[in-house]
């Protein structure tokens, strides 16, 4: 009798002290720009609001490889993160590993199914359970453009890449840097897939990127990819080397420089600097047709304790409600991943872009992401990578690229 009195109050007790625990969260993020950081601070504050304890841990780096770096590293340690920003195929390969928290009862609880696009919702699942939970949509395949440099040189948004050599080649006549960029393999990428799409078109790009087919991957088509990279490499300065991509947006803001191509992230730094859209900034999709996505999200690791597992229920209810939707994405420069969230408050970029999703999701050419992690596993993107980099910073012929990119993938298989 005894006992069984014991162990019921001592079930009882856990309960009450799962119930009660005061949430904490150790959270990884690479969001340390002055858009980025304004972006994680709203969560961090709605966190704070409800008497979640939380501890940053931001490891500075676009595109998030340094901080990939030392999630595998805490993970190895038995140490991992209590919440981590992860994308992608990622999500699947952590979850592969048996780290991954299940977060199902809280998205069933609030719903997730019914809010999130089917596309979005897919990359959120591992084996049936939700494992992610997703902040935003960002599009990769922008030009933004500083609208007094491009009017001084009576320049249009270019609407092909032809469009785009001329306009460089004037700018560069007038004394103006034409293409602000940063020399890091993930701006190389970015830079590349935007020409890719363009080029190689949705069908085209799904088959190279999605697909690694190789006939594509050695196609005429991908030369001329590689050929628009080698002209592109002729717009950049000569300090590009290295440069964090806020520095390159900031020389768009300055008028240092005319055209960044990058995702909307970019957006949030013209954004976080007070610059108004369609009157000190212009943005346009590259050449071309179709929409890359990129979703930012966070993954709960397997923790121990009370409170942690309290501080990832309660960041993965905040991340998915519409109030932290809608705030976040304001300054974040992406859309809400929610699609019942109001646009109104949003400027004309993210109304386009919130349009040309819908019509791409319609006509198949809504496509992910291979530079930021959404389209394949971290060795196959990577070895893309590896060839697109040492391609734009050396004077290999767009024949050599394309047959190294071959090889490359096919060892990465
Ligand atoms: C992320 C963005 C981030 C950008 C630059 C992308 O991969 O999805 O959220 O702002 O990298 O760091």
């Amino acid at each position: 009798m005894k006992s069984v009195f014991f162990g019921a109050v001592s079930a009882a007790a856990l309960i009450a002290s799962a119930v009660h625990a005061e949430p904490q969260a150790e959270v990884l993020h690479w969001w340390t720009s002055g858009g980025e950081a304004k972006s994680v601070a709203v969560l961090q504050e709605e966190f704070a609001s409800k008497g979640g304890t939380w501890t940053d841990m931001p490891v500075a780096g676009g595109g998030g490889d340094a901080a990939m770096t030392a999630l595998r590293a805490r993970v190895l340690s038995g140490n991992a993160p209590t919440a981590v920003q992860l994308k992608g195929p990622a999500i699947q390969e952590w979850y592969e590993e048996g780290v991954l928290a299940d977060i199902s009862s809280v998205a069933e609880a609030q719903g997730w199914a019914d809010v999130l696009p089917a596309s979005i919702a897919g990359h959120m699942k591992c084996e049936g359970t939700w494992c992610a939970a997703p902040v935003n949509v960002h599009r990769v395949d922008w030009i933004w453009a500083n609208a007094d440099v491009l009017e001084a040189n009576g320049i249009e948004m270019p609407t092909t890449w032809d469009e785009f050599n001329a306009a460089a080649e004037k700018l560069a006549a007038a004394g103006v840097i034409p293409l602000a960029h940063g020399g890091q393999a993930w701006q190389d990428a970015t830079v590349f897939e935007a020409v890719a799409l363009g080029i190689l078109g949705p069908d085209g790009f799904r088959k190279a990127f999605v697909d690694l087919d190789m006939d594509t991957l050695k196609s005429d088509e991908m030369k001329a990819v590689f050929d628009q990279m080698r002209t592109m490499r002729g717009y950049v300065d000569e300090n590009f080397s290295g440069r964090d991509w806020n520095l390159a947006t900031a020389m768009v803001m300055n008028g240092e420089a005319a055209f960044q191509i990058m995702g909307d992230w970019a957006k949030g730094e013209f954004m976080a600097a007070g610059k108004v859209p369609g009157e000190d900034f212009l943005c346009a999709s590259v050449p071309g047709d179709g929409f890359l996505y990129n979703v930012d999200s966070f993954a709960m690791f397997t923790v121990d304790g009370d409170d942690k597992k309290a501080g990832q229920d309660l960041l993965a209810e905040l991340i998915v409600g519409q109030n932290f939707q809608k705030v976040f994405n304001l300054n974040k420069g992406s859309i809400p991943a929610r699609i019942d969230v109001p646009l109104d408050e949003f400027d004309s970029c993210a109304h386009l872009s919130a349009k040309d999703m819908s019509e791409s999701s319609d006509n198949g050419s809504l496509l992910p992401s291979y530079a930021h992690g959404m389209a394949l596993r971290g060795a196959q993107s990577g070895a893309i990578t590896d060839v697109v980099t040492a391609h734009f910073n050396s004077d290999m012929s767009s024949d050599e690229a394309v047959n190294m990119l071959a090889d490359a993938v096919a060892n990465s298989m």
